[in-house]
């Protein structure tokens, strides 16, 4: 580093913006320039306050998205394939990632049923390889992405110190540093295009701590970091047409993630619902949406109120997110191969070795 940075870091040197300003002046320029910046900061955050208000009285604008290409990943099945079937409707061309080839093929039928277009890539999201070459594929093969959802994950669903290496490891995989890989893939030709939105599905789990939950826990905290950071980011850089959404979900009964989930007092929610509400945040281009809308509300209580009663309420509310283990919810024919727990990668609950990136 030059003497000259150094100085100026030290404040022993005007920078740009000081440089015009007296000597005698510049001690006052800054607690004036401070003070200004606030005023300023208020009367915007006002302004924003109250268009939020007026827009959730009128509603917002939506967005239309004929003609875009999305990527849904874990779009095989349970909330993805949802997702994906309202897009299809909306006039989106579809291109389902998943490592369950049944599923995909099952839900590339479904969406040319509703008159969609649609393609399925076998991919597994725990492979930064097989990423980059699907991407490459679909851009090839189908077209510019300018919608990508993050959408995969998978549990493990036991007590921390009984949770193997392996599957702590796959959560992490699946569940966000795909994301790093499939937004590094996709979002050059986003900015190049300044048309793009980027999707995360993460989890109520992201602000709230379960136990038998520890690593999908804090997968799902990281994918919220993950979203904010990405999108200060692009804005700080000015990248006006490419947004992010990041959606926080309850547990969503009829999917199969959390089937056996012991939840009171908030009942499970609706997938279709859910489908809903992610697809509304897309077109109205929201930063997030917790669902349901109430827990926008109560999360905040968690930093206020003394912990002894967010671990009652945490614990009365889900006593238990897993009662039954995954491995013991695979029905396993007698004469079907034994799965290898230690060196399979896949998802539990699914289906055949298939790591071939063909379309269905
Ligand atoms: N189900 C819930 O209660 C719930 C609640 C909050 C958030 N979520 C989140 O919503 C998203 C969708 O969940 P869901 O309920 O539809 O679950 P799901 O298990 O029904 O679907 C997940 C999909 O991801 C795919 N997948 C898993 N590992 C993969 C891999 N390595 N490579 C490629 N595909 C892979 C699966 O094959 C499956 O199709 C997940 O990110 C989940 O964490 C679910």
């Amino acid at each position: 580093m030059s003497e000259q940075t150094q100085e100026y870091i030290n404040g022993m040197r005007p920078g740009p913006l000081t440089r015009e300003i007296p000597e005698c002046m510049r001690d006052k320029y800054t607690v004036v320039q401070s003070i200004i910046d606030v005023i300023v900061f208020v009367i915007v955050g006002v302004g924003y306050v109250i268009q939020a208000i007026y827009r959730t009285i009128v509603g917002y604008p939506k967005r239309d998205l004929k003609g875009g290409v999305a990527v849904v990943t874990g779009g095989g099945g349970g909330l993805g394939s949802l997702i994906a079937l309202r897009l299809a409707r909306l006039g989106c061309t579809i291109v389902l990632w998943d490592i369950n080839k049944q599923g995909l093929e099952d839900t590339v039928k479904l969406v040319k049923g509703v008159g969609g277009k649609c393609y399925g890539y076998v991919v597994d999201l725990a492979s930064r390889e097989d990423i980059y070459r699907v991407a490459k594929n679909v851009e090839e093969q189908v077209g510019k992405v300018n919608l990508l959802i993050n959408n995969a994950g998978v549990v493990s669903g036991h007590y921390l110190l009984e949770t193997p290496d392996h599957l702590i490891q796959r959560t992490f995989d699946v569940n966000i540093l795909a994301h790093f890989w499939t937004v590094k893939a996709f979002l050059p030709t986003m900015i190049s295009q300044n048309d793009g939105h980027i999707v995360t599905i993460a989890s109520m789990a992201g602000h709230v701590g379960v136990a038998k939950l520890v690593d999908y826990c804090s997968s799902k905290a990281a994918a919220c970091g993950f979203d904010e950071a990405l999108r200060v980011e692009l804005e700080t850089k000015g990248v006006k047409g490419v947004k992010t959404s990041l959606i926080c979900p309850y547990f969503i009964r009829s999917t199969g993630m959390f089937e056996e989930v012991n939840s009171r007092f908030v009942p499970q929610l609706n997938s279709n619902e859910v489908a809903d509400r992610v697809v509304l945040a897309i077109r109205t281009s929201e930063p997030f949406a917790l669902i349901p809308g109430f827990f926008r509300v109560l999360l905040p209580f968690k930093w206020i109120v003394p912990w002894p009663c967010i671990s009652e309420l945490i614990r009365g509310l889900v006593p238990d997110a897993v009662p039954v283990a995954p491995n013991a919810r695979i029905e396993t024919p007698s004469s079907a191969p034994k799965i290898d727990m230690k060196t399979d990668s896949r998802p539990m609950s699914l289906l055949p070795p298939a790591r071939h990136d063909r379309q269905v």
